[in-house]
C-alpha cells in the first residue's frame, strides 16, 4: 500500500491514475479506523480499480475543541488495517496541506444541514462539507463512501455534491455492528467496557421502535424511545427524533418515505449517534 502525504503527490498520482482510465474509489475518514471503515474500503475495491483512504482528523468540523484533542488517533494501526485488506493507497495530510489557507465558505447545504446534528454542532456540517469538498478535489474520484450511521452527515454530502456540481458519485453503505448490535464508531474506543454495555440501549430502542412502529402515533412512538433510553442509568440524551428519511423533516404519515428514527446522546462523556430506517 502507498501512503501519501502531499497533496501535490496525490494530484499527480490520480492525474496520472485517470489518465490510465482507472475508476477511482475514496473513502474518507478521520481514521481510528473500525470494521465499519474496512467496509467501504472493500466495497469500494470491489467496484473501482484503485481505491484511496484518507485519514484526517479535520479540525474545521469540532464544535468542540476538547472533542477534538479527545478524537482517537491510531495512525500505525490504521495504516496496518488498511494494508491488510489490500487499500491501495492512504492519504495522511497534514492540516496546512489539507488547508493551505483557511476556508471561510459559508456552503449551501440545504435543509438537511439545519436540523438534528446541525442545530446541536454548529459549525459541523459546514467545516465537513469545507474538508470533503476538499478531499474530492485532491483525490478525484469517481466515487466516494459513506456509513449511513452518520444518516444525517450523508444527505449533507449529497446536496453538498448537488450544489456544487461536483463529478463523483456517492454511495452509501449499511451502518456495521458489533455482534451486540452496538454501532461501530471510532469514538466506541473511549469507552469501558460498561459504557458499552450502557450504550447497547441504543440499539436497543432503535430495534423495539422498530416493532412497535405501526402499532403507535409518531408522537408516542419518540415518548417510548425516551422512556426507554432513561431506563439506562449513564445514558444523556440530546435528543430522539422520527423523521422523513429524504428531507429530515419531522415524519409525516402521508409521506411517501419511509421514517427514520435518529438518537444522539452521551455515554461516559462520549457523544454516540445511532439511526434506523422503520421497515414497512
Ligand atoms: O465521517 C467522518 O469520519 C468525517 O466526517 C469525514 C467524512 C471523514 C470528514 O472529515
Amino acid at each position: 500500500m502507498q501512503i501519501i502525504r502531499t497533496a501535490r503527490e496525490i494530484i499527480s498520482f490520480v492525474e496520472e491514475s485517470r489518465k490510465q482510465g482507472k475508476v477511482i474509489g475514496f473513502v474518507p475518514t478521520m481514521g481510528a479506523l473500525h470494521e465499519g471503515h474496512l467496509d467501504l474500503v472493500r466495497q469500494s475495491m470491489t467496484e473501482t480499480h484503485l481505491t484511496i483512504c484518507s485519514i484526517f482528523v479535520n479540525p474545521t468540523q469540532f464544535n468542540e475543541s476538547t472533542d477534538f484533542d479527545k478524537y482517537p488517533r491510531t495512525l500505525d494501526a490504521d495504516v496496518e488495517e488498511l494494508t491488510q485488506v489490500s487499500c491501495d493507497v492512504v492519504f495522511c495530510p497534514s492540516v496546512d496541506e489539507v488547508y493551505p489557507t483557511p476556508d471561510k465558505t459559508i456552503y449551501n447545504l440545504g435543509d438537511v444541514s439545519n436540523v438534528l446534528e446541525g442545530e446541536m454542532r454548529p459549525g459541523h456540517f459546514n467545516g465537513m462539507a469545507s474538508v470533503v469538498k476538499r478531499l474530492f478535489e485532491l483525490t478525484l474520484p469517481h466515487r466516494a463512501y459513506f456509513g449511513l450511521k452518520d444518516f444525517q452527515q450523508c444527505l449533507v454530502v449529497k446536496e453538498l455534491v448537488r450544489n456544487y456540481n461536483l463529478p463523483v458519485e456517492i454511495i452509501t453503505c449499511p451502518t456495521v455492528r458489533e455482534p451486540s448490535g452496538l454501532a461501530m464508531s471510532s469514538r466506541n474506543k473511549l469507552l469501558s467496557e460498561q459504557g458499552k454495555e450502557t450504550a447497547l440501549q441504543i440499539f436497543r430502542t432503535l430495534q423495539t421502535l422498530n416493532e412497535q412502529w405501526k402499532d403507535v402515533e409518531i408522537e408516542d412512538l419518540q415518548k417510548v424511545g425516551s422512556f426507554m433510553l432513561s431506563l439506562e442509568n449513564g445514558i444523556d440524551l440530546e435528543y430522539i427524533e422520527v423523521r422523513d428519511s429524504k428531507t429530515l423533516a419531522p415524519y409525516d404519515e402521508k409521506s411517501h418515505n419511509a421514517p427514520v428514527v435518529l438518537i444522539a446522546a452521551r455515554v461516559e462523556g462520549v457523544r454516540l449517534i445511532d439511526n434506523m430506517i422503520l421497515q414497512k
